[in-house]
């Protein structure tokens, strides 16, 4: 069966909860389709706003981060539950800037995506090398550390329905998008990598977004490779490009 796309938006540390819903009425006529999954990972305090704004569309609506325990003194933290109790369906987990900037490491996105699954959460599994790793010729071993940790202990049937990000750090917020060869060379890597973990049903089954400087110029030729199942769309996505970038064929 073919997979069905699926193209993310990851708005970071940017818009207020008003900013939100202005921007959600703009994008919801644009980004109609039946394609392709679309959903929109805003900040936590835009998450309520968003699925207001977005009721009767499309839109699904994901978290950008979540904690691994279920309650408690974790001053700043996001529950599982708080996500699932208002309806949201995805959680990024483990973007290179939450690990850079958050010491997030591959155990605690292990930790995550587990929490993540128990609770019915499809998380957004993110990986990607930094240029110096690229330049040193392991980027492949990398990436496979990482998603090899990050699967560590769920099942094959939860796998199946998880979405795996990659991102090249030197790619991300730089303008310069990884080439189309780069970018499905890595994507079907990381789908051989399942494929070892799990089985071939497995890795024919997950699927596995390209992220970094995607815009409406590069997302058909980026889309169109038989590993990339849709991208992960951190600027363009604030901007009515991105009903373009959802409609790229
Ligand atoms: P840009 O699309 O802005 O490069 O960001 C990519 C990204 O980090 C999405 O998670």
């Amino acid at each position: 069966m073919a997979r069905k796309k699926i193209i993310a938006g990851n708005w970071k540390m940017n818009m207020t909860p008003s900013q939100t819903v202005e921007l959600i009425n703009t994008l919801k006529p644009l980004v109609a389709t039946e394609d392709a999954d679309v959903v929109f990972c805003v900040p936590a305090i835009d998450i309520i706003p968003a699925l207001e704004a977005s009721k009767g569309s499309n839109i699904e609506i994901g978290a950008e981060n979540m904690y691994y325990e279920e309650k408690g003194a974790y001053t700043g933290e996001i529950a599982p539950d708080m996500l699932t109790d208002v309806g949201v369906k995805y959680v990024i987990i483990g973007h290179s800037e939450r690990r850079e900037y958050f010491a997030e490491t591959n155990e605690t996105v292990n930790k995550k995506v587990l929490k993540a699954f128990e609770h019915g959460i499809t998380p957004i599994v993110c990986c990607g090398e930094t240029l110096t790793q690229r330049e040193q010729g392991v980027t492949m071993d990398f990436i496979r550390q990482q998603v090899k940790i990050a699967f560590l202990g769920v099942t094959a049937e939860q796998a199946k329905t998880a979405v795996i990000a990659y991102e090249p750090i030197w790619a991300i917020g730089t303008g310069k998008t990884a080439t189309t060869e780069q970018a499905q060379e890595v994507c079907c890597g990381i789908r051989k990598c399942i494929a070892e973990i799990y089985d071939e049903a497995t890795a024919e089954a997950i699927r596995i977004q390209y992220g970094g400087s995607v815009n409406d110029k590069t997302a058909p030729e980026l889309f169109a490779q038989p590993d990339i199942d849709g991208g992960l769309v951190g600027g363009a996505a604030l901007k009515p490009d991105f009903g373009k970038i959802v409609n790229w064929k």
